[in-house]
């Protein structure tokens, strides 16, 4: 049987492009969908960083103008830790060729010509899907958040002929992607396009609007968010649209890169370890507290945070149950960038409590290997959380998460409650609602269930043991784009 060829679209990819989540995704699904019988290719915006990373390019197609300067579509492969990825690139210098980040300048602002950046993507993409490369005609399109929206409109208003299924994934409701109607246009969307049913939201030009209402399926990743963004309270706007989409919205967990995550050869590590080593964790544990200055306290918990620093993930909770933290003899290792007023906070926390509050800002691949494989316990406070996935690699490190009962935070982590503990099968804790008294709460338990050593070391143990890998994830993922495969 050959392989179904899916054409993948997003805005970032790791190990190439990243300032979240969505690029440990979009770098980790096509190595997991080989195995199911799927062909990957994706296809990414020409940034500095992709074009340095592309091996064996050659040129696929010459664009021409496009969005106000020339194009060309490339063709290559990236290695990463998985396996080599194949991809397209969309070599357009006047809309990528900048250095800075994916969606902002060096001064923090986003790029003033974000919707014709991604709506250009979008527009190769659905050529690709109307079969602009004879040797890579996709039967599935698979477009990743806002900056891939507009690709089933492109596809719905591009025209007759064969299209291919649609699948839209949704990593964060809150980044919609809207922009004025006037651009309708230069967007080159046709009239037909602006209505309620196509890419119109509340009077301006949604991305992910039209992507939630065009595609064939829409999905999520988890299955607790899936249903959050239904409700008034989670789904941002589109929770009527959404809930009128049926069951042709689902929630798919997404998974941990094994490879790149996996304390047995962790280069990052001070020491290597797993279930049957568990005393080498001690090592990192050592290690961690050198790095960020924090003393010994064999008798409270290390509590690390790697996260952005903003309102979603609830990190001014954090700052506000610092004295509790403190209290029951915790140490803090923080690694996080983000809003200017917890950056400030926590450092000044830092400064505060030197020896029990360790802080660095900024982005640090490395360093968030060394919290995860050192640290006794990670502190995941979301307000919302469509997946996450830094609680994955805690648990798969042996770090206890600590997270607040939201979205993919409650699929993925079993509180320790007195049921789970005689039962043996708690992976850490949850606490709701996402409110510092809670916080408090939890801390007061995880104290508690450090005094447990046993019980604690079993739900490490646990932990490490949870199958987190990629594997049932993209077996979901091959199942629906069978199902709407345009050959199928
Ligand atoms: P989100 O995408 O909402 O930020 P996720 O938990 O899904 O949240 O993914 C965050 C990813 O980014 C994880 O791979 C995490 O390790 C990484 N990360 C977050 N902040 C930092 C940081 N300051 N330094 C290094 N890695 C980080
Ligand atoms: C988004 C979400 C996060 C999710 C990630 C990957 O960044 O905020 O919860 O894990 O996408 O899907």
């Amino acid at each position: 049987m050959t392989a179904l060829p899916v054409l993948a679209v997003a805005s970032e990819a790791y190990p190439l492009v990243k300032t979240g989540g969505l690029a440990d995704v979009v770098g980790a699904l096509p190595a997991a969908l080989a195995a199911e019988g799927v062909a990957v290719r994706t296809l990414l915006p020409g940034y500095p960083a992709v074009l340095r990373a592309l091996r064996d390019a050659e040129v696929a197609a010459e664009l021409g103008p496009l969005a106000g300067g020339p194009a060309t579509l490339l063709a290559g492969r990236a290695e990463a830790e998985g396996g080599a990825m194949a991809l397209l690139v969309l070599d357009a210098p006047h809309l990528f060729a900048r250095e800075g980040g994916p969606y902002a300048g060096p001064d923090g602002r986003d790029w003033p010509d974000n919707p014709q950046r991604f709506a250009a993507l979008c527009r190769v993409a659905a050529r690709i899907g109307k079969g602009l490369l004879p040797n890579f005609v996709p039967e599935v399109v698979h477009a990743h958040d806002w900056q891939a929206g507009l690709v089933p409109a492109y596809l719905r208003y591009g025209g007759a002929g064969a299209r291919p299924g649609t699948v839209v994934t949704v990593h964060n409701l809150a980044f919609q992607g809207s922009f004025p109607r006037a651009l309708l246009a230069e967007l080159e969307l046709p009239p037909e396009a602006w209505s309620i049913d196509g890419v119109e939201y509340y009077g301006a030009i949604g991305f992910l609007k039209a992507g939630l209402r065009l595609a064939d399926r829409v999905t999520t990743v988890s299955p607790t968010y899936a249903a959050e963004i239904t409700t008034a309270e989670g789904g941002m706007g589109l929770e009527g649209l959404l809930r009128a989409r049926g069951s042709e919205l689902s929630g798919i967990l997404n998974g941990l890169d094994t490879a790149v995550w996996d304390p047995g050869r962790d280069p990052h590590l001070a020491a290597p370890f797993d279930t049957r080593r568990l005393k080498a964790r001690e090592a990192n544990r050592a290690a961690l507290r050198g790095a960020f200055g924090l003393d010994d306290t064999p008798d409270a918990p290390v509590l690390g945070v790697v996260s952005r620093l903003t309102w979603q993930k609830g990190m001014d909770l954090v700052l506000e149950a610092l004295p509790d933290l403190l209290g029951h003899g915790m140490r803090l290792a923080l690694l996080g960038s983000g809003d200017r007023a917890l950056e400030a906070g926590f450092s000044e926390a830092a400064a505060a409590h030197p020896g029990r509050v360790g802080v660095r800002l900024g982005y640090d691949e490395a360093l968030a290997h060394a919290i995860q494989g050192g640290c006794d316990a990670l502190l995941v406070p979301s307000r919302f959380e469509p997946c996450g996935l830094t609680q994955l690699s805690a648990l798969r490190y042996g770090a206890l998460p600590v997270v607040a009962r939201v979205g993919g935070l409650a699929d993925t982590v079993i509180d320790c409650n007195t049921v789970a503990l005689a039962a043996g099968v708690g992976t850490g804790l949850q606490f709701a609602p996402t409110t510092a008294p809670a916080l408090r709460a939890a801390l007061a338990r995880l104290a508690a269930l450090w005094r447990d050593p046993k019980a604690w070391q079993r739900a490490q143990r646990n932990g490490m043991a949870a199958d987190l890998g990629w594997t049932q994830p993209a077996r979901r993922y091959a199942a629906l784009f069978q199902e709407v495969r345009s050959g199928g």
